[in-house]
């Protein structure tokens, strides 16, 4: 979606604006930005801080002071002598002109999030947001968080105009800025097909504060580089440019695959924390509605799984999903501890593995796994193709799962060493009469999977959500 396409706010009158205050338990006069004043009073404040894990030069503090003072706007690298380039996506933020309704949107969403995120999101990213002050009634300014976050964590916003690339994404992950979107959701809209400030900020900022999540995040970036770097040596020998195309197709495939694992835990991911189920994920915990879903909700599957054991790995690397609803598979991690052995080197390992073998759906329960519970949406990773053959309906995930897993197994050769990496742009040109010969001998279907199948591990809720 490009900027121009985004759907702006209605225009609401007075006493429409105060309903929807009133409805989200929100002081209209709250919704004010501080004075030129009282932000400058702030900010000095913030940047003379020397105790803490990342120290800003006085030098470079006052550059940085100077320009908020003379209404420059907020940029990527505005803080340290290393930025990334963002080319054509690349923005600023402009604090004093985002209108009323805007600021009051983020206060709603804010004051909805805050009342699903203190009952089930994990302690360390409470403690985040309160140590960044994300919250209040006013969109954040980003001179003072890009500040404070840098101070506490390393970690630098960059301002980007829209989605952008995954490569990119991850290229700036490696150097530690995060992308992050200067447009806030219309007032009274709750669904956005793309991120906002609202996602970004109220969502992911909070998890820098937890070291293997952080990590996690810049060791994705890294994995980037070892993807991207092994493809520009490829290149450099390559003989023509269909082969040059190949090398470039399974790079952007090892990315999509390593980003998996980005999406089960850093934008998905759930931890046990005192024996009952927590969110870390941004992409929950910027949703009120999912958040209580994630944990509550009878229709998901929720499987325990430990990213340090190889097999269960394989299995995130492995699980396709879609972005457009709440999802049906959460995996949950033991411990963060666990996510310590998720090293660039494994990412990348991983994504070659998806390369070769079928995946799963995002409703695939497989024997073996432990399941905490057994969505209402469970199915065996069978189901998809005899579903496929009777032409019967199902999602999306499904169906590109049960095609692309066809191509997979009906390949004789090696999909890695073949020069012809499987296309996703391709995955639905299976011809429709070959499937029932490519599942002769395939075992018969079982459509619901059995509580037998799986190890069920009964888990002590938190305290009913109303
Ligand atoms: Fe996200």
């Amino acid at each position: 979606m490009s900027e121009s396409d985004r759907e702006t706010s209605r225009s609401f009158s007075p006493a429409e604006l105060q309903k929807i205050a009133d409805r989200h338990g929100i002081d209209m006069a709250e919704v004010a930005p501080r004075t030129p004043e009282e932000r400058l009073r702030v900010l000095r404040q913030i940047l003379s801080q020397q105790d803490v894990a990342f120290p800003i030069s006085p030098v470079r503090a006052e550059v940085y002071f100077q320009n908020a003072a003379g209404g420059v706007p907020f940029t990527v690298g505005a803080l340290s002598e290393t930025s990334v380039d963002l080319v054509e996506y690349a923005a600023e933020q402009h604090h004093d002109r985002y209108s009323f309704e805007e600021h009051l949107s983020w206060a709603c969403l804010l004051s909805d999030q805050q009342r699903t995120k203190h009952q089930f999101a994990c302690r360390e990213y409470l403690a985040g947001e309160e140590l960044f002050e994300i919250g209040g009634t006013v969109i954040p300014d980003y001179y003072i968080l890009n500040a404070r976050i840098y101070q506490q964590t390393g970690w630098q916003l960059a301002t980007v105009n829209r989605i952008i690339p995954a490569e990119l994404f991850f290229t700036c992950h490696s150097y530690r800025f995060f992308p992050v979107t200067t447009f806030m959701r219309p007032l009274e809209q709750d669904y956005l097909q793309e991120p906002d400030i609202g996602h970004d900020v109220a969502g992911h900022v909070a998890t820098f504060t937890i070291p293997t999540v952080a990590r996690l995040m810049q060791d994705h970036g890294k994995a980037r580089d070892l993807i991207y770097k092994e493809r520009d040596e490829r290149l450099s020998k390559a003989n023509n440019e269909q082969q040059a195309k190949g090398i470039c197709t399974r790079a952007d495939e090892l990315l999509a695959y390593a980003e998996r694992i980005y999406w089960f835990t850093v934008e998905f991911g759930l931890v046990m924390q005192d024996d009952e189920l927590r969110a870390f994920g941004a992409g929950i915990l910027s949703s009120p509605g999912e958040t209580a879903y994630s944990v509550h909700s009878p229709a998901a599957n929720r499987i325990l799984i430990d990213p340090s054991n190889e097999q269960n790995l394989v299995l995130l690397v492995c699980t396709d999903y879609l972005i457009s609803e709440y999802q049906k598979t959460y995996f949950i991690t033991q411990d963060f501890s666990l996510l310590e052995s998720l090293t660039p080197e494994r990412i990348v390992r991983a994504a070659e593995k998806a390369a070769r073998v079928p995946h799963f759906s995002w409703r695939d329960v497989i024997p073996g796994d432990t399941v905490l519970n057994l969505g209402q949406a469970a199915t065996t990773v069978n189901e998809k193709y005899y579903r496929l053959v009777a032409g019967q309906s199902m999602d999306d995930c499904m169906l590109r799962t049960a095609i692309r897993n066809m191509q997979v197994l009906s390949k004789e050769t090696d999909p890695l060493d073949d020069g012809t990496q499987l296309d996703l742009n391709t995955l639905w040109s299976v011809p429709m009469p070959e499937l029932p010969e490519l599942l002769k001998g395939a075992p018969m279907p079982k459509f619901k999977p059995q509580a037998s199948d799986v190890e069920l591990k009964p888990i002590s809720f938190v305290a009913d959500y109303k």
